[in-house]
């Protein structure tokens, strides 16, 4: 059954740093060609933090560019999750530092870490606050700085990764199963059981920072690249089809699939697989890498901001990652 929540996007905003690490930057490090890194992964360039700049900074730029999208105050918030895997620090929660630096009331700020899952898990989370009626304007962030534990010794993998951050205010809506804004489905999932197939080993209770980590680079990415592909592919379409299905559509309902953004490959493949034109499949993954829990809000605040989607659009959220984990979230604009 789809499970339907009266919801609305009040506002987005997002951030990237300046500092922009193209493919010949990769090929001037390391045995690859730029040549390798457009056809295995579609990806041009993306952006990095530079000293200063860290996963709360580029929340905070994308909250304050959310609230003046909303033309709301910052005082209108009533919680606040920043989506992570690169927090700020161990502890507190990067949210903390947000709801400081944005000027938000003492409201409720905390952080998921469901890697590249993460922003639709807090997108739910938040959507189910409003529900209740207990709160009215969520401010939901998904914030990375995959650079700062990026492996660039690692050829396979930390081609892949960039930062950056997105954000959308979630407030209540009237709308409803067949008119107005909404969420009309959602899935969230999890198999733990792949947990090591993309993780960071060292710095947790398991394994804390010692020499022996830093010499063995055990606080880096460490990535089964193909396996991760398989299952990414696998998980992709089968979480559009069912969340569609449920909800009774069909793909060429959908306005726009804002799929994460992991490789170009799999976003084709996708596409491909449920006939979708271009134009409905959201790609930012050449200019910005895989940005993780970044990914999805940065392109959510793209679409609407250029004006690719209007009110009353269908929009389909679909992402994978560690963990394992896999999540899709169907809304009506
Ligand atoms: C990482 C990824 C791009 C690698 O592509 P692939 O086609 O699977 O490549 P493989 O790992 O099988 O390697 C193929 C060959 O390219 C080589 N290679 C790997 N990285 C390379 C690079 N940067 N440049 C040149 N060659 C490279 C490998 O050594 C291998 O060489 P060999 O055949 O001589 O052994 C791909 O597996 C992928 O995108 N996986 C999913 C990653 C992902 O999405 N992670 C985040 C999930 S949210």
């Amino acid at each position: 059954m789809p499970k339907v929540l009266g919801v609305r996007i009040a506002g987005t905003g997002s951030a990237t740093p300046p500092r922009v690490l193209d493919n010949q930057w990769f090929v001037s490090k390391l045995d690859t060609t730029d040549e390798w890194i457009r056809e295995r992964t579609g990806i041009l360039e993306r952006r990095a933090v530079v000293e200063g700049e860290s996963t709360a900074t580029l929340s905070i730029e994308a909250a304050n560019n959310a609230l003046a999208n909303a033309k709301m105050s910052p005082k209108d918030i009533d919680a606040i999750i920043v989506a992570t895997i690169t927090p700020e620090c161990q502890f507190p929660a990067t949210a903390s530092f947000v709801q400081d630096a944005i000027g938000a009331r003492t409201v409720a700020s905390f952080d998921i870490a469901a890697a590249c899952s993460g922003f639709i898990y807090a997108f739910v989370t938040a959507a189910h606050m409003l529900q209740a009626g207990t709160f009215r304007n969520i401010m939901v962030i998904g914030a990375e700085t995959l650079t700062r534990i990026t492996d660039y010794e690692d050829r396979t993998s930390c081609i892949l990764f960039g930062d950056g951050a997105g954000a959308v205010i979630l407030s209540p809506s009237e709308g409803n199963a067949s008119s107005g804004s909404a969420m009309l489905n959602f899935h969230l999932h999890s198999d733990g059981s792949g947990s090591t197939m993309l993780w960071v080993p060292a710095g947790g209770s398991r394994l804390p920072a010692s020499n022996m980590t830093v010499n063995e680079r055990l606080h880096f990415m460490k990535m089964q690249g193909r396996e991760v592909y398989k299952f990414a592919v696998k998980k992709m379409l089968e979480m559009v089809e069912e969340t569609l299905g449920e909800a009774g559509l069909r793909s060429e309902d959908i306005a726009m699939v804002v799929p994460h953004q992991s490789n170009k490959r799999i976003i084709e493949s996708a596409r491909e697989k449920l006939g979708l034109p271009e134009s409905k499949m959201y790609t930012n993954i050449e200019r910005y890498g895989n940005t993780s829990s970044a990914s999805i809000p940065l392109g959510l605040d793209d679409i609407r901001r250029s004006g690719r989607v209007k009110n009353g659009d269908y929009i389909l959220m679909a992402a994978f990652g560690a963990g394992l984990t896999w999540a899709s979230a169907l809304i009506r604009l």
